[in-house]
Formats: structure tokens, C-alpha cells, sequence
């Protein structure tokens, strides 16, 4: 296959679209016409949400597009708040008043672990609908630090980093952030499936991680 010369992203997300053009960095990312309506993300899964998302932007542009559902689960919460990261704490919330919702209902509890989650979905020009999932580990301190990334990142702090490294996700570099994210995980599984090259910090090239998964549609 020859990898596409540019694809939509189906996101108003400005910190999502910032991260996918610094990880796919040999394709042009073309964020979607605003004036394009996205459908709600009415999703019980991170995947049906990707779709959804990827599936408007195809339609609107008749273009090859991805998009990406992503969210933080909290094990002491069942997964909450999961494909609800982004109006957590009320349709309007900002990123800060989600990050302190979080940090207050976890409190009381002894289990800290919470995992970044990210599913890409991909629709070629014909049609044809792949997803990626990346997930990244780690745990939710109580006190934010560091002003990288966005969203939940002052107070995650990822496993991969290893046992003595206690920096969180918005005090790593964004190459940093990127090889060991559920978004550079998602991204580099989708860059190898297009034929793209998935970048430095991919694992193979140096890192590792968890596996990710690449599902087909049809
Ligand atoms: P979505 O637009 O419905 O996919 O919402 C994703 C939400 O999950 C974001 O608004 C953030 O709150 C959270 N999120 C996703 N990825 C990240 C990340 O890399 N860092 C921090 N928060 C993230």
C-alpha cells in the first residue's frame, strides 16, 4: 500500500491535533472544516466514539480521515470517567475542573491506578474502517505538577518511566510523552499499517510498550 499524502482529523481538539501531527510527522494531518458539524459522541466505547467521529469527516470531505477517542479510566472507579474524560465534570468543564474531579473522587481511596486509553479510527477514501487502540498505565497523584501536555497529564504519573522516576506526563518532553503514550501507541500502529514511517521512539526502535491492537471493519 502507498502511504496517503494527507488525511482529515476529525477533532476540535487543538492539544489532540498538535500531539498527531508531532507523532505522524510523514503525513499531512488537515484538521476538519469547523463549519462541519461533528455528530455527539454518543459512544459506550471508546471505539464506537473514533468511528463516529471519523465516519462524519469522511462523509462531510469524501477524503481519507482519522480521529481519536481517547480518556482516562480510574481502577478504584470502574473506569470511570472513560469515553466521559472530556465533560467529566459538566458539558462546558474545562481540562482543569476534569483533572480536579478526578483528584477529589479518587481521595479517599487506596487505589491509584489509572490508565490512558486512545482508540484511532481510520477510513480510507473507498471506505474501509480500521481502529487502533493504545493504552499507557500509570497512577493519580494528588498534587498537579509540570505544564506540558494537556487534560489529566499534571497528575499522571506513567509506569513506563520506570519504578524511581516519579515525573508525570506533563513534565516529560512531548518525545518523551509520545513513546510511551496511548496516542503515540495508537498512532505508531496506524503509521505501520499505512505504510508510514511510526517515527523515533517507536517500539523496535528503542522502546517498548504494551501491545496495541489493530481491528479491521471490512
Ligand atoms: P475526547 O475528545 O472525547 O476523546 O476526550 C478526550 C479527553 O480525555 C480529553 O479532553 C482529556 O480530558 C482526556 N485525555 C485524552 N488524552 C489525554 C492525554 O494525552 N493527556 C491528558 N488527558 C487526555
Amino acid at each position: 500500500m502507498s502511504p496517503p499524502a494527507r488525511l482529515v482529523v476529525a477533532t476540535r481538539n487543538e492539544h489532540k491535533l498538535r500531539e498527531l501531527r508531532e507523532i505522524l510527522a510523514g503525513v499531512e494531518l488537515v484538521a476538519l472544516d469547523p463549519e462541519v458539524e461533528l455528530p455527539p459522541e454518543t459512544g459506550a466505547t471508546f471505539t464506537e466514539n473514533a468511528l463516529i467521529k471519523a465516519r462524519a469527516a469522511r462523509a462531510a470531505t469524501g477524503e481519507a480521515a482519522i480521529a481519536d477517542d481517547s480518556g482516562i479510566a480510574a481502577a478504584a472507579l470502574d473506569g470511570a470517567p472513560g469515553v466521559r474524560s472530556a465533560r467529566f465534570a459538566g458539558p462546558r468543564a474545562s481540562d482543569e475542573e476534569n483533572l480536579w474531579l478526578l483528584i477529589d473522587s479518587l481521595a479517599a481511596r487506596r487505589d491509584r491506578r489509572v490508565a490512558y486509553v486512545c482508540v484511532i479510527a481510520h477510513l480510507d477514501e473507498a471506505g474501509a474502517e480500521r481502529t487502533y487502540e493504545g493504552r499507557c498505565e500509570g497512577t493519580l497523584i494528588a498534587e498537579p505538577r509540570g505544564s506540558g501536555g494537556f487534560g489529566y497529564d499534571p497528575a499522571f504519573v506513567p509506569l513506563d518511566t520506570g519504578p524511581d522516576d516519579e515525573r508525570t506526563m506533563a513534565e516529560l518532553s512531548a518525545a518523551d510523552k509520545h513513546a510511551i503514550s496511548h496516542r503515540g501507541r495508537a498512532a505508531r500502529e496506524l503509521a505501520r499499517a499505512l505504510g508510514l514511517d511510526p517515527g523515533a521512539g517507536a517500539p523496535g526502535s528503542g522502546h517498548s510498550g504494551p501491545p496495541s491492537g489493530a481491528r479491521g471493519r471490512r
